[in-house]
């Protein structure tokens, strides 16, 4: 594994690789590296010839009362894990590399960035495509890996490659799960162990909207909002930002659910911020278990 720091290094890496024919695959990340990003880069080795992961807190996707400051750093254990892993390149640029004195140009994907995260959290979906845009003209990966945890995020970057007609594959991988039923973060090293606790709510509410649509047949997405909140506000540790049932595609409310729905919350245990969503699908007509 190589470590390259510099933005000009890995452009001539990826130049050199790119001409021999080698396929690259990038898993894009902030670092604190845990199971969930180490599935996407277990998926990135099946595709590519070259994994490279990039580790970079992107300062433009915070907010100026987030934690920017205090979001978990460790880049010799990450680098650690990523040779476990046979990553060969770790790309990790300095922030004045990315953004170096005068840089002026953002990527914003209109609609899709203002709703969900994009409400609480102004502005953050603008530096994640701006990034990840970066990211992908410096790296020139033929795949890029990110998460289901983020469903906005991947939909949003999703439509970002589409829109400007990016030359790259997006893969995106199943959330990974504490046997509990939380879902990976690097945002969990914050919680409490009282606050960790009562985390695994958020899990069993989304599992209670997966039971009423896909067991029982439910189709009013009202009432299934409704029951999620009923289980989140069963622990007084939490406080719910928001709950949503939105299209997979264009994030816009759903009343029936008569197509795979996404359900996304997010919500706070102490200071702490943390999301979580599932897809759930309609029974068939008919009555069948969807496949
Ligand atoms: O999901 C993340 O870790 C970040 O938003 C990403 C995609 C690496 C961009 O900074």
């Amino acid at each position: 594994m190589e470590l390259i720091r510099r933005v000009s290094l890995m452009r001539e890496i990826s130049r050199e690789k790119r001409g021999r024919g080698k396929k690259i695959a990038l898993v894009p990340t902030m670092g604190a590296l845990h199971d969930g990003h180490l599935s996407l880069v277990r998926r990135a080795r099946d595709l590519a010839d070259i994994v490279v992961v990039s580790i970079f807190v992107n300062p433009t996707q915070f907010g100026p009362r987030e934690d920017y400051e205090r979001y978990p750093r460790d880049l010799a254990r990450d680098a650690d894990l990523c040779i476990a892993e046979g990553v060969d390149y770790v790309f990790a640029p300095e922030a004045n590399d990315m953004y170096p004195p005068g840089y002026r140009t953002w990527v914003e994907v209109e609609g899709l960035s203002s709703v969900l995260e994009g409400a609480s959290r102004p502005g953050h979906f603008r530096g994640v495509c701006t990034v990840v845009l970066k990211l992908l003209n410096i790296v020139r990966p033929h795949f890029a890996l990110f998460g289901q945890k983020d469903a906005q995020q991947a939909i949003i970057v999703r439509r970002m490659v589409r829109d400007l007609n990016v030359d790259v594959e997006l893969v995106v991988c199943e959330t990974v799960r504490q046997p509990d039923g939380l879902a990976l973060s690097s945002r969990n090293a914050y919680l409490s162990p009282e606050d960790r606790a009562a985390a695994t709510v958020l899990f069993r509410a989304l599992e209670r909207a997966r039971v009423l649509v896909e067991d029982e047949g439910e189709t009013d997405a009202a009432r299934v909002e409704r029951e999620v909140r009923e289980v989140l506000a069963g622990e007084p540790r939490v406080r719910v930002d928001y709950v949503a049932l939105v299209d997979e595609d264009d994030l816009q409310p759903v009343e029936r659910i008569e197509r795979p729905v996404l359900v996304a919350l997010a919500a706070w245990l102490g200071d702490t911020r943390l999301i979580d969503n599932v897809i759930v699908k309609p029974r068939k007509r008919g009555g069948e278990q969807p496949s």
